[in-house]
């Protein structure tokens, strides 16, 4: 049992830290405005995924950024342009690094073939509008002004001139970081990525030059939800990399101008995430809030190699409006942290219901097997938009990266016992159809041979395909393994 002297001793260790802890703290807050500037250096500015070097130990300067408006087409999704006003050519804009305690000079020009005037609100500046007011420029003219960077963090700027949200959801936002003294900690690979919310004349796909729709704006309506400003600006060959090991940091932010994003990695948890972009951290996070007009610093380490998908949770988002990346990691497995399928076999259970989309309606009419093109056509149509319109959309055209297409599809048109094996079975596995792959699950659906025959029929006499008919023959024949 402790002593009363020792219990005391205790105490006072603690009272003393604590009060150590605390001055510290607000010294250091206190004084941001009295770090004193040596020379001057030209701000290094990237556009995104990239980021500027970190920091690192450099005193405070006086930091010059030259930032020029453009007003430019650019590509929203493949066939879809949109106008896109934009701070230093790309959406979102160019990233900026400082520290504490920076000077940062800003030079904001408006580009002689643009149409209207602008200016920039950056949420790391302490003044009024955030330097709104002393940078609204027109076209062919430029303005300076110059801001103390008081507090360390991840910070939103954007356009706020009227009408801002108009402005906004035209790509006028960006991050501009504002790193500790002595820089954040060093990690291996840095990203820089930002949510915006679309809203256009045409819906989602609609083809060609794409106006904003203000209307759907104010009803907060989006046409496209999309990291770094069109859909699939980190898929494919533009995907961010790391190897196995590494440490990645992301600096994630929402433009909006409406929608609060539920950020996530699929298959990693955040080991850190700098909450809100502030100096609150937090461990282990699965998900996190990024709101409009705010940011989070994430970070993760990488154990195992894959492909690993960037998110808005808020998901129809991300599989149907854009909101998707991915992150490619290269290097050894380990078989401990991931082991990847380990067995695979039949499974039927007793009541049968494992994998099975629910039953076509029985209202269907399916009459005799000796239909007329026309009757299947009218059967197959029925069971399609109950049982298959969810995945493979209305006009066959299917869901990028998710769910392939049926219309015009090379890989339905090559076999057809093959699509009615498919439909009959499932179909699990990477396929490659119209020459990109799809890994995806289809579930058997347990609909009859001959509904099975009008939809297939259906299918393959819609949307460009090679007008089989197929019977219910050709089904029943597939079904005995024939
Ligand atoms: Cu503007």
């Amino acid at each position: 049992m402790k002593t009363l002297k020792q219990i005391s001793i205790l105490l006072l260790c603690m009272a003393l830290f604590l009060a150590c802890k605390n001055k510290s703290e607000k010294t250091e807050e206190e004084n941001t405005a009295d770090i004193p500037v040596s020379r001057e250096m030209k701000a290094e500015l990237t556009s995104p995924p990239n980021v500027p070097r970190p920091v690192g130990r450099r005193k405070a300067k006086k930091l010059i950024v030259n930032m020029e408006i453009l007003e430019k087409e650019g590509t929203m999704t493949d066939g879809t342009t949109y106008n896109y006003w934009t701070f230093g050519g790309s959406v979102p804009g160019s990233f900026i690094r400082t520290r504490v305690g920076d000077e940062v000079e800003f030079t904001l020009s408006n580009h002689q073939d643009n149409k209207l005037p602008h200016n920039i609100d950056l949420h790391a500046a302490t003044g009024p509008g955030g330097g709104a007011s002393s940078s609204f420029v027109a076209p062919g003219h430029q303005k300076t002004f110059s801001f103390k960077t008081l507090n360390p963090g991840l910070f939103v700027y954007h356009c706020a001139t009227a009408p801002v949200g108009m402005h906004i959801a035209n790509g006028m936002y960006g991050l501009i970081l504002v790193e500790p003294v002595g820089g954040l900690p060093l990690v291996d690979k840095e990203y820089y990525l930002m949510q915006g919310d679309f809203y256009t004349a045409g819906e989602n796909g609609a083809p060609g030059l794409q106006s904003f729709d203000m209307q759907k704006a104010i009803n907060e309506n989006a046409d496209y939800v999309v990291f770094n400003g069109r859909v699939g600006s980190l898929t494919g060959d533009n995907a961010i990399t790391a190897n196995v090991g590494e440490t990645v940091r992301l600096y994630v932010g929402n433009g909006g101008p409406n929608l609060v994003s539920s950020f996530h990695v699929i298959g990693e948890i955040f080991d850190k995430v700098r909450v809100e972009g502030g100096s609150l951290v937090n461990d282990n996070v699965q998900t996190t809030l990024v709101p409009s007009g705010g940011a989070a610093i994430v970070e993760f380490k990488v154990d195992v190699p894959g492909t690993f998908i960037i998110v808005d949770h808020s998901i129809f988002r991300a599989f149907n409006k854009g909101a998707l990346g991915m992150l490619k990691v290269e290097g050894e497995e380990n078989k401990t942290i991931y082991s990847g399928v380990v067995q695979e076999g039949v499974y039927n259970s007793v009541d049968d219901n494992v994998q099975k989309m629910p039953k076509a309606d029985k209202n269907v009419k399916v009459a005799s097997s000796n239909k007329s093109l026309a009757q299947k056509m009218e059967s197959g149509k029925q069971i399609y938009t109950q049982t298959c319109v969810a995945c493979h959309q209305a006009e066959g055209q299917g869901i990028p990266n998710a769910f392939p297409p049926l219309a015009k599809s090379d890989y339905l048109n090559a076999n057809t016992k093959r699509a009615i094996e498919i439909v009959l079975k499932g179909k699990t596995g990477e396929i490659t159809v119209n020459g990109k792959k799809y890994n995806g699950v289809m579930t058997r659906q347990t609909i009859s041979n001959d509904e099975i025959a009008d939809v297939l029929t259906y299918v393959y006499n819609s949307w460009g395909n090679n007008k089989t008919n197929v019977t219910k023959a050709q089904v029943a024949a597939a079904k005995s393994g024939h």
